[in-house]
C-alpha cells in the first residue's frame, strides 16, 4: 500500500492535514517554544522534580557479554541515554531476572556468578556522565531500571525456551506451543517473583531511583494480566492474574525502602498479525467462532480490536498500590509490530504495514489520552511516537500541552539522534539526517543474532562487520 511518510510533508500544515485525516481530534503545535513551553516544564513525584518531559523508553542491544555484563556497545549507549537530555530515564533497557528468562543470549541478566552490582553500578555511571557532558546537573534526573523475565518469549541461546503462564491458542498457533505444553507452576511463578526482588534490591543499593516490574510486550507479568485459562490462585479471575505482580511490588517495598516502583505496560492488544503468503502484507490470523477470552485490553468479540475495560481496572488498582509511574505500550513486537513499533520498514521477522503507520500512532496517541482522562493523578509516559520522524517534537509538544500525556518516550529515535531532546529544548533546528525512517535494523539486526544499533544513522555501526553482514541479509531477503 502507498502512504506519505511523515517526513514527506514540506509544511506543519501539511503534516497536520494528514494527522487529521487519520482521526479529527489530533493535532500538533504548529511552532515549537523549547525549554519555555511544555516539553521544558519541570514534573514532580514524590519529593522528585524531574527537569523536562522527555522520557527515554528502554532500549536494549543485545550486547551484553555471555556472562550478562554490559558490554562497550552497552556502555555507550547508555552514555547516549544520559547525553540526550531526557530528564527521565526508563529503565535503560530490559535486565532479565534471571538466565532462562532472556529474551536472548546478550540480554543482561542477575547472574549470581557475576559482579552484577558493579555492573549496573557502571550503566548508572554512564547516564550520569553522559548527562553532565551536555552541561546538565543530575539533580533533576530520574533513572530507573526495567526488571524482566521473558516468558513465553525466552530465548536464553540460539533458540526459543518458552516458558508460559498460561495457553492462548492464538499465540500458540503463530509459535507453534503444543497444547499440552506445561504452564510455569504456581511454585515457579513464586520464585520469579523472588528474583525479581533480587534485582531490584541490587539495584536500589547502587542508586536507581526506580525500577519498573515490567508487564508489556508479550512477556511474563504481561501474559500473566491476561492469563484467563490459567487455573489456581495465579489464573482466571483479575484479582489472580495480578496477584505475582502485587506480590513483588510489596516484596521489594519491604527489601528496598524509598526506592520508587514503576510499570510498562501493554495497555492494549490484538491477536497476533502474519505476513500474507501472497502479498506480504500483514494480517490478523484467522480466528473464527468463538469470542477470543485471552489476553489483557483485547476485545473479545472482535480480537482486532482494543477493550479498554480491564486495562482502565489495572490502572486503578496501580493508582490504589501508590504506583504513579506508568510507561504505556501496545502489543508485542512479535505478534503485532506493526502496532508496537509503528515503522514505513518492516523488521526482516515481520510484513508489510497493514495501512498507514500513521494510523497505527494514533492508537498509541488516543489509547495514552483515554488513560490520562481516566487517571490524570497518574503520570503517562507514552510510547510509539518516532515514526512521527520530523513532526515528533510538534506532536509532543501538543500532547504534553494539552495534558494527554506526561511525558513522551523515545526510542528508535534515541538510537539514531540521541540528542533530539536536546536539541528540541534548546531551540536548535532539527538534524534531518539524524531522523529515524523507520528502516527496523535495529531489529532485523537482532532477529538475524547480531547486535543492535542504527545501522543506517550512526556511523559507528555503520563501521561494523555486521553491518556488512546486515546488508546481505537484506538483499537476500530482496530476491526472495
Ligand atoms: C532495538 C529495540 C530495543 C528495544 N528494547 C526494549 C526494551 O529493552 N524494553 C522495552 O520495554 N522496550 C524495548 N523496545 C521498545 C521501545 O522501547 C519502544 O516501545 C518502541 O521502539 C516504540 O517506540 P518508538 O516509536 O519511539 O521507537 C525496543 C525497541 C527496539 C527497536
Amino acid at each position: 500500500m502507498k502512504f506519505t511518510s511523515p517526513g514527506q510533508h514540506k509544511s506543519v500544515e501539511a503534516f497536520r492535514a494528514h494527522l487529521q485525516s487519520i482521526d479529527p481530534k489530533l493535532d500538533c503545535a504548529s511552532e515549537l517554544s523549547g525549554a519555555e513551553g511544555p516539553l521544558g516544564a519541570p514534573c514532580t513525584i514524590g519529593d522528585k522534580t524531574i527537569g523536562n518531559r522527555f522520557a527515554i523508553h528502554p532500549m536494549e542491544g543485545w550486547d551484553g557479554t555471555a556472562r550478562g555484563l554490559p558490554s562497550d556497545h552497552t556502555l555507550r549507549r547508555w552514555r547516549r541515554f544520559g547525553s540526550s537530555g531526557a530528564k527521565l530515564i526508563w529503565g535503560g533497557e530490559a535486565f532479565a531476572v534471571q538466565e532462562d528468562g532472556r529474551a536472548n543470549a546478550g540480554q543482561l541478566y542477575l547472574n549470581p556468578r557475576a559482579d552484577v552490582k558493579g555492573a549496573l553500578d557502571r550503566l548508572l555511571g554512564e547516564i550520569f556522565e553522559g548527562h553532565a557532558e551536555i552541561g546538565e546537573k543530575p539533580d533533576d534526573l530520574l533513572v530507573g531500571l526495567q526488571l524482566t523475565h521473558s516468558g513465553r518469549f525466552s530465548r536464553p541461546g540460539h533458540l526459543f525456551k518458552p516458558r508460559i503462564a498460561g495457553h492462548n491458542p492464538a499465540l500458540d498457533k503463530k509459535f507453534g506451543i503444543p497444547a499440552d505444553f506445561p504452564i510455569l507452576t504456581d511454585g515457579e511463578l513464586e520464585a520469579i517473583g523472588e528474583n525479581y526482588v533480587a534485582a531490584a534490591k541490587l539495584a536500589w543499593q547502587v542508586g536507581f531511583e526506580f525500577v519498573d516490574v515490567k508487564a508489556c510486550h508479550g512477556y511474563l507479568m504481561h501474559e500473566l494480566l491476561g492469563a484467563k485459562s490459567r487455573p489456581g490462585p495465579y489464573g482466571g479471575r483479575f484479582e489472580n492474574r495480578t496477584k505475582l505482580f502485587r506480590r513483588v511490588v510489596d516484596d521489594i517495598r519491604a527489601t528496598c525502602p524509598g526506592l520508587s516502583i514503576g510499570v510498562r505496560v501493554s495497555i492494549a492488544d490484538v491477536i497476533p498479525f502474519t505476513a500474507n503468503p501472497r502479498t506480504g502484507v500483514g494480517e490478523p490470523i484467522e480466528w473464527k467462532g468463538e469470542p477470543f477470552d485471552h489476553g489483557f485490553g483485547i476485545d473479545a468479540d472482535d480480537p482486532t480490536t482494543f477493550d479498554l475495560e480491564e486495562p482502565l481496572t489495572f490502572l486503578g488498582f496501580l493508582r490504589d498500590l501508590g504506583i504513579e509511574l506508568v510507561n504505556l505500550s501496545i502489543g508485542s513486537p512479535y505478534y503485532c509490530p506493526h502496532l508496537q513499533r509503528p515503522a514505513a520498514y518492516p523488521p526482516s521477522d515481520g510484513y508489510l504495514p497493514p495501512h498507514d503507520p500513521l494510523a497505527d500512532v494514533a492508537e498509541h496517541l488516543l489509547v495514552t489520552r483515554a488513560c490520562k482522562a481516566a487517571f490524570p493523578e497518574l503520570l503517562l509516559v507514552g510510547s510509539g511516537y518516532t515514526y512521527l520522524q520530523d513532526w515528533l517534537a510538534h506532536v509532543a509538544e501538543y500532547e504534553v500541552g494539552a495534558k494527554h500525556v506526561d511525558f513522551v518516550g523515545l526510542g528508535r529515535m534515541t538510537l539514531s539522534y540521541p540528542s533530539f531532546p536536546h536539541d528540541v529544548l534548546s531551540g536548535k533546528p532539527l538534524q534531518r539526517k539524524g531522523v529515524c525512517r523507520t528502516f527496523s535494523d535495529c531489529t532485523t539486526a537482532p532477529r538475524n543474532g547480531m547486535i543492535s544499533g542504527c545501522y543506517p544513522l550512526d556511523v559507528y555501526y555503520r563501521a561494523l562487520p555486521e553491518y556488512v553482514q546486515l546488508q546481505d541479509i537484506k538483499k537476500a531477503r530482496r530476491r526472495q
